[in-house]
């Protein structure tokens, strides 16, 4: 048994800036709102004619992972993909990396996990490295939220919280079993699926069915969320999957170099570092400037942390993330 590193990581962000304030010239909201309910002060939109796509912001942030890994496209056994803002419906993003990339016919999988996505994605390749099936596996998580968000009154309290981007890390082989990926944890509750979820279109909702319907009310086709639920379970399960990692580890919340919490709401991740009693140095938070990503935001976080010197060999890195599904997870890694 062997167990994994993350040898290079990347980030991409669209380079369309989107504030608070540009937001309120489209929908009834305002920057004091938005701030103080989410500490979201500008996100990042892909706009007409710039070229990206989930899959192509995908491959940026790739890019950069496998160069900083010191390996090539060549190097890379395997792809997952973890994205819930795909450019299909099918196939997946990650075959479109593999053409993209020129890579060689490896196997590509998607990841449909949402907020969770990178942790489970990282999991999953983990696993391939560790029975010594694959050696050099690529993880991106990227989201295009911003193609699919009601920018109307209507939508506002998902809309304003959501942005685009993508990031990638590159997991190795590690032969000292005490570092690394130590540990994942990954969980399920499908009884809330419908409190935080986009129904279609898909087989259940049916665009000639949506159409012939026209529910001006209650429109399946744009990402639904009932905000205070999502944020009570959320509260509560990033605290017991950490804790869980911890202890499967045999860690307490002062062994934390960095926490690296899922960026779904800066109120959400100010929670968590109160109940570990974790200082501003433990925890890293970019959603200031880049919304929520969903399957981007730890990877982006992760890499920006690393970009500043805030991560470092011989860290216990965490990774915690909770959402649709809903899904929750955690990784707790020795850098
Ligand atoms: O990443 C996946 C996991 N996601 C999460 O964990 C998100 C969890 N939930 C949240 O982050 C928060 O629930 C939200 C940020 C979505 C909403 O914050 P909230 O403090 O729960 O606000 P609320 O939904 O209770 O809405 C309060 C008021 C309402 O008005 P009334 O009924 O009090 O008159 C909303 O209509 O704020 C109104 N509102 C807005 N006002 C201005 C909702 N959205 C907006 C908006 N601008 N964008």
């Amino acid at each position: 048994m062997y167990n994994s590193k993350i040898a290079g990581l990347g980030a991409y962000v669209p380079e369309n800036i989107v504030t608070n304030d540009d937001l309120a010239k489209l929908m009834d909201t305002n920057d004091a709102w938005i701030q103080e309910r989410t500490g979201i002060e500008e996100r990042r939109h892909i706009k007409k004619g710039d070229g990206n796509t989930t899959a192509k912001m995908g491959v940026k942030a790739a890019q950069i992972a496998i160069e900083r890994a010191g390996l090539s496209k060549d190097d890379i056994d395997m792809i997952v993909f973890a994205t819930l803002s795909p450019d299909y419906y099918f196939p997946g993003c990650g075959v479109q990396v593999q053409h993209l990339m020129d890579m060689k016919t490896i196997p590509a999988l998607d990841v449909r996990n949402q907020c969770s996505g990178f942790v489970y994605a990282l999991a999953t390749a983990d696993q391939f490295i560790k029975t010594g099936m694959y050696k050099n596996v690529l993880v991106i998580g990227s989201e295009n939220h911003s193609g699919g968000l009601d920018f109307t009154t209507r939508g506002r309290s998902v809309s304003v919280i959501f942005g685009d981007g993508a990031g990638a890390a590159v997991l190795t082989r590690e032969e000292d079993t005490s570092k690394g990926i130590l540990s994942s944890h990954l969980h399920s509750q499908g009884e809330h699926a419908l409190e935080l979820c986009l129904q279609g279109p898909s087989t259940e909702h049916w665009v000639p069915q949506i159409i012939e319907e026209n529910p001006q009310e209650n429109i399946p086709y744009y990402p639904y969320m009932n905000g205070q639920f999502v944020f009570k379970n959320a509260v509560g399960r990033f605290s017991e999957v950490i804790m869980e990692g911890l202890a499967k580890n045999k860690l307490s919340p002062d062994d934390i170099d960095m926490l690296i919490p899922h960026q779904a709401n800066l109120r959400i991740a100010q929670f968590v570092q109160r109940k570990f009693n974790l200082s501003d140095d433990q925890v890293y938070n970019n959603i200031q400037k880049y919304g929520n990503t969903t399957a981007a935001s730890i990877p982006i976080a992760l890499t920006e942390a690393w970009e500043n010197g805030k991560v470092k060999e011989g860290d216990t890195v965490v990774l915690a993330a909770f959402g649709s599904g809903f899904t929750w997870a955690s990784s707790i890694i020795k850098w």
